[in-house]
Parts: structure tokens; C-alpha cells; sequence
């Protein structure tokens, strides 16, 4: 019997791109889920205390969390702003 590299190729094509499904597939894909997986990943949400502040205020919470707290190696630059821009714009406190 032969083994089938191409077979075998196909099989190890497959595993990678089923990775890659996976991986694209569990990525944040709304500024709201952007926001609940990247600002959970030191404490939890916070959510009350981000509503203590103006919606125009809350900008400023995400800019000093990367600043001040590291969050620069968790959040980009890119997320920050649509982060910044949800909080600011689309933000419902409960
Ligand atoms: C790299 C870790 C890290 C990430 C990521 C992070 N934070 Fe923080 N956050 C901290 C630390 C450290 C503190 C200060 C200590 C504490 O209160 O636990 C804090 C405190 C806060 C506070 C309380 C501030 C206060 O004055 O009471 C809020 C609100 C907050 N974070 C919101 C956010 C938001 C929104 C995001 C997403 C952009 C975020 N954090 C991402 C580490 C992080």
C-alpha cells in the first residue's frame, strides 16, 4: 500500500485551517465584545464604576489603563479607540 502524500497534505491543509476557523471564529467581533474580552482580562468589568462617569468621561478610563496599568499589552492601539468610541457612544449603564 502507498501512503498518499497528497492525502496526507489535504489532511494536514484541513487541521490548519480548521485552526484558523477557529481562531478567526473566537476572536471579538463587535466594539461591545471587544470591549467585554479585553477589559475583563485584568478584573472584571467594572461596569458600575465606569458609570459613575460622564459617557464623554470614559474615553479618558481606557487611555489611563493603558498608561498607567499596563493595558497597552492586552488592548491596541486600534482596539482602544473602538473601545473608546463604544463607551462613548453606545454604552448603556445598567
Ligand atoms: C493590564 C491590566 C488591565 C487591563 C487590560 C485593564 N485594566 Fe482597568 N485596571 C487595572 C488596574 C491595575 C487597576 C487599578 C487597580 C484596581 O482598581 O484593581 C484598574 C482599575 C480600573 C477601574 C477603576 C478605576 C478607579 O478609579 O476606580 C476601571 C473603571 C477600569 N480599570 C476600567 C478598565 C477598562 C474600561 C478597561 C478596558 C479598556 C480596562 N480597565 C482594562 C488593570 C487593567
Amino acid at each position: 500500500m502507498r501512503v498518499s502524500w497528497a492525502g496526507a497534505g489535504a489532511g494536514v491543509l484541513l487541521t490548519l485551517l480548521a485552526g484558523a476557523f477557529a481562531w478567526w471564529w473566537m476572536q471579538p467581533r463587535t466594539p461591545q465584545e471587544l470591549f467585554k474580552a479585553r477589559c475583563s482580562s485584568c478584573h472584571e468589568l467594572r461596569i458600575e464604576r465606569l458609570c459613575e462617569f460622564e459617557p464623554a468621561l470614559r474615553p479618558v478610563i481606557v487611555e489611563v489603563m493603558r498608561r498607567e496599568h499596563g493595558a497597552d499589552q492586552v488592548v491596541s492601539e486600534a482596539e482602544a479607540l473602538v473601545i473608546q468610541h463604544y463607551l462613548k457612544e453606545e454604552f448603556q449603564c445598567p
